[in-house]
């Protein structure tokens, strides 16, 4: 037998125990382990049945994803399942935790599937830029029909076993061992002689218009393909024979395999996990969290103070004046009533949470207890130094004081208190009960159980959590400046904010630059460009005064139903505001610009090239450690393209090389904004790709 599958004989069942932690990836080993199961099982004398069960906290999670883009070998997926069909004992799959991928493609190969409650099976090929490969996409339909299993494998949910067993997918769910149950369930189906069940024997079901159902996927999938090609694998089920509809699958599936969206998206999968595994907090342990403190509670502090309660938390929100602090228990609550309609909470735990876990005070004397405080006041540096001055007197030894600015330089707050070892950047991102991005900003004196302490509150509040380093910005504001610099430079070139915004939503982007700061509130940005006149601009740098003039009629975008659109008719219906672009050619006009036209192309590749020339200067400098801490950044915090992986997978898969060449190009217009970074010329120097910092190479 193999390493990861054991064969015992229970009578006339053999069972086939498979055991590859931690989540039974269907590795060559494992493949292997079951054909052989399989091949002996049926040689061995008196067996009828074969049980399939998995050890561990799995049925099977899927193929291993780690063996993707390396030499096929053999035993084939596609062919085990096959195989399993093929053999005249019944075999029965007894599924527990989850069944994904090929896991629940395994199971598809079984005669009989039991599961207990808690199982959830699902095909999440498509967030990995795939179709299922060993026959999901055309057998699934064959058990739950069309609409479910398209449901199933473009959405790549996890169904629960009881949903799962009501669609038809699950013969059985019972509670209990999955090893004893799954016996048990052999037993009886022998006793009663059960027929031998061959899912690509039962009849596929057919759509009238595969079409349409391919555009109306496409259309969802805001440029991602695998979803659509879910149903092109589908329609071969029903149009080919079994044997020839299973090769389509396969092609399908090596072509996307293949293609750049799954290299994105595989990148984003592993790059997830990777992004909190630091080794500078291999062995730190973080700090005891209970009482969490909020100063401030707007918009980002509700935001934080309700993400910090869903996940068990205890609250004290301080406000400037007690009419304050209930407008701060409002927003709080209206973003509970959200997670309550949505079933993320309990009717009883979100009266527990109002009554016993939020408390909204004035006096910083009610933070005496609290083991972190979160600041979320006004982004004026005098203000957060006042801030952190009387936190540090009320706060007790140990506790950790955090700033959620945007911008501001975290060591100048730290040294207005008598413990800067203590303070760090926690930077969240609006909505902050939803956002799943947390920067934990790291300053020069903060001591490393403080930042291992950030991460441990960013897992517990589900957020992916990016160590940063101390700059204007830190990773992604930092980068956001440059690249929203870059599209107002094309703006006075000639491009529109509406073609900017649409090159850029057909690149992937959720939204456009615009729409974005209209939704942000043109406010911000306002505040930006005046401290940084103040602060006094460099005279290269090229300046827009335009949005001031949006500004100063009071239009700062959605909140006040105007800005670059017009939202007179709903934030979704956003029609460009007749005004803006008047006052684009006035700007043109005052500065002597004469406006040429970008194509969709340029306006991206500009823009993009912009964005990773400064994250190769992010990287370059150590703000970020790694390039895929910049691209987790962007992916959940900036809304890029996940099947694109990140700017700098981006880059990496369209070439460093001829987009330092472009760079170099563009700076032969404005050698100011187009300094190439250091880091970019190095690796183009080496001919190395980011992908080589990922895995600890250096430049
Ligand atoms: N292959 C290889 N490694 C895998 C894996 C897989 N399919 N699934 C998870 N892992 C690894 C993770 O990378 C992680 O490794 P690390 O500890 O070194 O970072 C470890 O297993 C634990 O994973 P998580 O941290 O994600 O653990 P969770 O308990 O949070 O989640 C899970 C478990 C729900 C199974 C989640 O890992 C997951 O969704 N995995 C991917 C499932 C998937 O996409 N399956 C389809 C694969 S493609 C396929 O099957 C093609 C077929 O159709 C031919
Ligand atoms: P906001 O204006 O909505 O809220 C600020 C709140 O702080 C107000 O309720 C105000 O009453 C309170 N406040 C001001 N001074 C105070 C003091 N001395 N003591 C107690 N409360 C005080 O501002 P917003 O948008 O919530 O921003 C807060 C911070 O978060 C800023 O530093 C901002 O840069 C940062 N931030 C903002 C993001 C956004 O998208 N709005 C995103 C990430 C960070």
């Amino acid at each position: 037998m193999s390493d990861t599958v054991a064969y015992e004989r229970h009578g006339d069942v053999a069972v086939l125990k498979v055991n590859n932690p931690p989540v039974n990836a269907l590795s060559q080993s494992v493949r292997q382990g079951l054909l052989n199961g399989i091949e002996r099982a049926e040689s061995d004398d008196g067996v009828r049945a074969v049980l399939i069960v998995g050890e561990g906290s799995a049925f099977f999670a899927g193929a291993d994803i780690t063996e993707f883009g390396k030499p096929p070998m053999a035993p084939a997926l596609p062919d085990l399942v096959d195989r399993m069909e093929a053999s005249p004992l019944i075999i029965i799959g007894s599924m527990h935790g989850v069944s994904l991928g090929g896991g629940l493609e395994v199971a598809l190969g079984c005669q009989y599937r039991l599961a207990v409650p808690s199982a959830k099976i699902g095909l999440p090929e498509v967030h990995l830029g795939l179709i299922p490969g060993a026959g999901g996409t055309i057998r699934l339909p064959r058990l739950c029909g069309i609409e479910a299993a398209l449901d199933i494998m473009t959405t790549g949910k996890h169904v629960p076993a009881q949903q799962a067993h009501a669609l038809g997918i699950v013969d059985e769910v019972r509670d209990g061992d999955p090893f004893e149950n799954g016996l048990a369930y052999a037993n009886e189906l022998l006793a009663k002689n059960a027929p031998r069940r061959v899912v690509s024997e039962l009849e596929m079901p057919k759509s009238d218009d595969w079409d349409a159902l391919y555009d109306a996927v496409l259309a969802k999938s805001r440029g991602q393909i695998s979803p659509a090609m879910c149903v092109r694998s589908m329609q071969g089920g029903a149009e080919m024979p079994f044997a020839e509809a299973l090769l389509n699958e396969r092609k399908i599936f090596v072509e996307l395999l293949q293609g750049d969206q799954s290299k994105g998206m595989i990148h984003a999968f592993f790059s997830e996990r990777a992004v909190g595994n630091l080794p500078e907090l291999k062995g730190v342990d973080p700090r005891a969290l209970t009482q969490i403190g909020v100063i401030g509670g707007g918009t980002m502090g509700a935001g934080i103070a309700t993400s910090a309660l869903l996940s068990g938390l205890n609250v004290t929100m301080l406000e400037m004046s007690a009419e304050a602090g209930e407008a701060a228990r409002g927003r709080i609550e209206g973003n509970l009533a959200g997670a309550l309609k949505r079933g993320k909470i309990s009717a009883e735990r979100h009266e527990e949470i109002m009554t016993k876990a939020l408390t909204v005070v004035t006096d910083y004397a009610a933070l005496s207890d609290a083991d972190l405080v979160i600041e979320a006041v006004f982004e004026e540096m005098e203000v957060k130094k006042t801030v952190f001055k009387q936190l540090d007197a009320v706060c007790k030894p140990g506790a950790i004081l955090a700033s959620n600015t945007s911008y501001l330089d975290i060591n100048e707050i730290a040294s207005v208190t008598s413990r800067p070892a203590d303070v760090l950047g926690l930077h969240f991102f609006s909505p902050a009960h939803v956002m799943r991005l947390l920067e934990v900003v790291v300053a020069d004196a903060t001591a490393p159980d403080v930042v291992a302490t950030g991460f441990a509150l960013g897992k517990r509040m589900g957020k992916i959590s990016v160590r940063a380093g101390v700059c204007d910005g830190f990773i992604g504001n930092r980068i956001l400046s440059t690249y929203r610099t870059c599209a107002d430079h094309m703006i006075l070139d000639g491009a529109s904010p509406y073609e900017i915004d649409q090159a850029l939503e057909e690149f992937g982007f959720a939204m456009g630059p615009f729409a974005v700061a209209d939704l942000a509130g043109l406010d911000i940005g306002w505040a930006v460009r005046k401290r940084k006149r103040a602060e006094g601009l460099d005279p290269r740098a090229r300046d827009a005064a335009y949005v001031d003039t949006i500004c100063e009629a009071g239009n700062f975008g959605q909140k006040t139903g105007k800005g670059y659109y017009d939202y007179s008719a709903g934030a979704k219906a956003r029609v460009p505001n007749p005004d803006v672009l008047p006052l684009i050619d006035a700007e043109r006009e005052a500065q002597g610009i004469t406006p040429k036209t970008f194509t969709k192309e340029e306006i991206v590749r500009r823009y993009m090239a912009a964005m990773v020339n400064e994250a190769a200067k992010v990287v370059g400098e150590g703000i970020a450690r790694r390039p895929l801490d910049v691209d987790m950044t962007l992916l959940f915090g900036y809304g890029f393209p996940r099947y694109r992986g990140g700017p700098l997978k981006w880059a990496d898969i369209v070439g460093v090389e001829g987009l330092l060449n472009d760079i170099k190009s563009y700076a032969e217009e404005d050698d100011y904004f187009w300094q190439p970074a250091p880091l970019l010329e190095k690796l183009v120097a080496a001919g190395k790709t980011f992908e080589h910092l990922n895995k600890g190479d250096t430049v």
